[in-house]
């Protein structure tokens, strides 16, 4: 046994003084002190080389302590090398001293053996500080930058996260990051792999469990407070922080993006005044999904809430994917998340000017004419087993010769592939997006816009950063897969002097358990798995709108899950939940049975009717009331009926009594009869209870709807549409077979299904809200002068004279504005299928059916979670 410590023996305590005065901590120097080896060698490393009473920072302190533990091997002037190198700082890291102790060791071995040569060991301090890393700083950027882009190029050996610790590894043994922080580069690994590969699936289905309950437990997911106001509109106490913390809080202020030189920040500064403007800049060539109700909310949210200004500007510079159907339904999709353009631009609108500064590029030699194929140019950039990158003939051919070309390129001299005009970047770069971008290049399409007067067209690489540069963005927000391109952006606005805006980079919204590739939509589409892109099992924005989703809730929803650079990857029931949520004090509730039962109460005469008005919130006196007519003919659920009693039911069984919603007594069943054809329970016979009395008070209240044809009650639902997860597994992205994922169950259609007259006056004071609000908003853009409310003609109107899409009224208005709890059921909007001819007759006519009505209702979201799980 080794013999015991004892702090208090004099010579421990000795050693404990001789290491505190080193700098080491006393927890430090009492745990060094603790084993006699370590002891040993760093009292000897003090004493021989003058340490004593130093009292160095703690950090160097330690390196001297890791030193004297791994350098026992080397020699006295190895290790006084060593401890200049710390106490100037330039060793800073345990990693440096490491590698510090490593290099000398083996060169040492050559001092010893010829010591009568000592210069032969004498060391090369360019080729220690090289080896150490001395002066090598890594920022966490640059760490990031650094990573991103060696994942982009061996992208094909990475697998998935069982790839994650082999490629760490070989990350941190590349020559660049090295001497990056481990933890800076495990970071921006993570997110990557989190960002391509989607969160980390745990083998043990236990752990699975636990880290989907740790994650609906996150607080601040979403602000239960968000109060719906009917336009959709929202004022969130989580929208303060999310603007001014996190991501969106470390942006620069106005102007303090770098520029090449002073006058330009002046000159932007001055047509800003300072203030915030951003851009949102879809290609509109598809549909707008739930991902990107993200960018949306980012871009406008971050202008107007610092009081700045937000573009909507149509990235058209590929004509061949763009229609015009797209155009619409962008600005729809904005204008239904609640937020108004400030203008409506095209990038096609600079198409001249963007052609003016190619010329320029080119005259300052750097951009020209290559006529590359594909094929060569991706020769050229080399790799592994192309050899190393190469110019092409073209990159150095006179600036003359390349601006007779591209003019030849503009004025139809070349077909498509056979000339480009690429910017002269510097293939010397680890960046692939400065290797010679392609900034022109010939298509043979007609533009809806500019017609044939174009037949070359700017790639986004080119037009991007000019079009934001044009339109004095102070901030272009964009996800992390741009972060490779933002040196091309800044490198090109440079180039041409220009205006150059800072962009920044966000984490993507990515919403599991569905798909949202393009592809893969219009593969459920054309195969007839849903209805269309709308069909409101999809994650696209015109389906959720379809399924009556508010839109407050999803910018409540991406609100509450904050900015940052690391993507969201969140599941569809977490989605769900925060609609609930949204809707839970919201949405007013009306009386509802899905799968109406028949209930006579023998004890009320057949002519008794009582109307009763009922709160349409029990919480929330604002949203009004309904009245419904109470009658000897009632219907309830079937599903609160059941034949065998048990002690912990508590709703209707042969001799039970149970509470019905506002009305005046319990009830209580007496008998029932039997479908004699399907042998099921076709009718109950109940008697009413007393009223008043306080002896009998029911446990359980249920939902009923009266049968009273005088008033129009009950209101029969021609379909109740229930949506099911569309696919069985959590993340349909990753199957193999996406279509094979998908649920056949997906749709339940119920027939018949009865809701309370208070149906009526709802749905047509939902639709005249809606319709004054649209109003309201396109009056008040109008005034505070947006450029599509100038534009606007008439309501209803979708284009301009040009055939550009406008703002208007009725953009805003549709069926699924009437939305409702059906009371214990779930909640359910109405489908633009349906048709309520009392919705479209204006003012003045009575709520209430009128023939041909089709009246069809979308579930919205279940009451709870786990109905939303049994169901699918
Ligand atoms: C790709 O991997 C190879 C081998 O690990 C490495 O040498 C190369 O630098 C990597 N590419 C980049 C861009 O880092
Ligand atoms: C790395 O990520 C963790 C967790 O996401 C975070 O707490 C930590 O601050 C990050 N570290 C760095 C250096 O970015
Ligand atoms: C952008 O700012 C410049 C001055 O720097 C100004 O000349 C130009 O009109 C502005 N453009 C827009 C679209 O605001
Ligand atoms: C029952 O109570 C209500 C008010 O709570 C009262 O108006 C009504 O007269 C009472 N009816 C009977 C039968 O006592």
């Amino acid at each position: 046994m080794p013999p015991k410590f004892d702090p208090s023996d004099p010579a421990v305590v000795q050693l404990i003084t001789l290491f505190d005065s080193l700098g080491l901590s006393p927890s430090k120097s009492l745990e060094t002190a603790k084993s006699s080896k370590n002891a040993a060698q760093l009292k000897e490393l003090i004493i021989a080389h003058g340490l004593e009473g130093k009292n160095l920072e703690e950090k160097k302190a330690l390196l001297v302590a890791a030193l004297a533990a791994q350098g026992t091997y080397l020699g006295s002037e190895a290790k006084a090398y060593v401890i200049d190198k710390v106490l100037e700082g330039k060793l800073e890291r345990g990693d440096q001293l490491t590698a510090a102790v490593k290099y000398l060791a083996q060169h040492q071995l050559t001092a010893t053996m010829n010591y009568l040569e000592p210069h032969r060991g004498a060391i090369n301090e360019a080729e220690f500080d090289a080896e150490c890393g001395v002066g090598v700083v890594v920022t966490p950027d640059q760490a990031e930058q650094l990573v991103l882009l060696y994942l982009a190029e061996n992208a094909s050996a990475i697998e998935g996260w069982q790839s994650f610790s082999a490629t760490l590894m070989k990350l941190k043994a590349t020559p660049e990051l090295r001497w990056a922080a481990t933890l800076d580069v495990k970071n921006a690994t993570e997110a990557a792999f989190l960002n391509k590969f989607g969160p980390k699936v745990s083998v043990n289905p236990k752990d699975m469990r636990k880290a989907a309950a740790s994650k609906t437990a996150t607080p601040g997911n979403v602000t239960p407070t968000a109060s719906d106001s009917s336009s959709g509109i929202v004022a969130l106490s989580s929208e303060k922080t999310v603007f001014e913390e996190g991501f969106l809080g470390r942006l620069h202020k106005p102007g303090g993006n770098p520029q090449l030189n002073g006058a330009l920040r002046e000159k932007h500064l001055k047509t800003t005044g300072g203030q915030v403007w951003t851009r949102f800049p879809p290609e509109p060539n598809g549909y707008l999904h739930i991902g990107h109700s993200k960018a949306i909310f980012v871009n406008f949210g971050y202008a107007a809430h610092f009081g700045g200004k937000c573009y909507l500007r149509y990235d058209d510079t590929n004509p061949e994917a763009e229609e015009q159907q797209y155009f619409d339904y962008i600005l729809e999709m904005v204008r239904w998340l609640g937020y108004e353009p400030w203008k409506i631009t095209y990038s096609s609108d600079y198409f001249q000017r963007l052609y003016d500064l190619a010329v320029d590029l080119t005259r300052r030699d750097k951009a020209y004419v290559c006529h590359c194929s594909a094929e060569k140019i991706f020769a050229d950039r080399g790799g592994e087993e192309r050899g190393p990158r190469k110019a092409c003939e073209h990159r150095n051919r006179p600036i003359a010769e390349s601006l007779a070309e591209f003019e030849g390129m503009r004025d139809g001299k070349y077909k498509p592939g056979e000339a480009i005009l690429r910017m002269k970047m510097d293939l010397e770069d680890g960046n692939p997006t400065m290797w010679d971008t392609i900034a022109y290049r010939v298509l043979n399409a007609p533009h809806h816009r500019t017609g044939t007067t174009w037949r070359i067209y700017p790639t986004y690489d080119f037009t991007h950063c000019l079009c934001d540069s044009f339109e004095n963005i102070s901030h272009s927000l964009c996800t992390t897969e741009f972060i490779l391109s933002r040196q091309s952006y800044e490198w090109l606005c440079d180039a041409l002097e220009v205006y150059k805006p800072k962009q920044s980079e966000y984490g993507r919204l990515n919403i599991q358990g569905t798909v949202m590739s393009k592809r893969k939509i219009l593969k459920l589409v054309k195969e007839g798995h849903v209805s269309g892109w709308d069909d409101p099992r999809l994650y696209t924005l015109i389906a959720l709108r379809r399924r009556g989703i508010p839109p407050g809730a999803i910018i409540s929803f991406v609100s509450g899950l904050g900015v940052s650079t690391s993507p969201s990857n969140i599941q569809t029931v977490r989605f769900e939940q925060a609609i609930r949520q949204y809707l839970e004090n919201s949405a007013p509730r009306l009386m509802m049975v899905l799968k109406p039962l028949k209930v006579t109460l023998e004890n009320v005469p057949e002519d008794y009717v009582l109307m009763i008005e009922k709160p349409l919130h029990q919480k929330v006196p604002e949203l009004g009331t309904s009245s419904v007519p109470f009658t000897r003919t009632l219907y309830i659920d079937a599903e609160d009926f059941r034949l065998e009693d048990s002690k912990d039911y508590f709703r209707l069984a042969p001799g039970k009594t149970v509470g019905l919603f506002q009305a005046p007594a319990p009830v209580t069943c007496t008998r029932y009869s039997i479908d004699p054809v399907t042998g099921e329970v076709a009718e109950l016979f109940c008697t009413l209870g007393e009223s008043n009395s306080t002896s009998n008070k029911p446990k359980t209240f249920i939902q009923w709807v009266a049968d009273h044809p005088a008033s129009g009650s009950p209101i029969r639902v021609d379909e109740t549409r229930i949506f099911h997860q569309l696919f069985k597994s959590d993340d349909p992205a990753a199957t193999e077979d996406f279509i094979a994922d998908v649920n056949p169950n997906s749709l339940e259609v119920v027939e018949g299904a009865f809701i309370e007259v208070g149906f009526w006056p709802l749905a047509k004071k939902a639709i005249g809200d809606a319709r004054k609000d649209s109003e309201a908003r396109l009056k008040a853009a109008a005034t505070s002068g947006s450029e599509p409310a100038k534009e606007a003609s008439p309501v209803g109107a979708l284009h301009d004279a040009h055939n550009q899409p406008v703002a208007s009224v009725e953009q805003l208005v549709g069926n699924e504005c009437v939305r409702f709890q059906g009371l214990r059921v779930g909640y359910f909007a109405v489908d633009k299928d349906a048709q309520l001819g009392c919705l479209t007759e204006g003012d003045a006519p009575k709520p209430g059916s009128r023939p041909g009505d089709v009246v069809i209702l979308n579930r919205i979201v279940t009451l709870k979670e786990d109905s939303a799980k049994k169901a699918s």
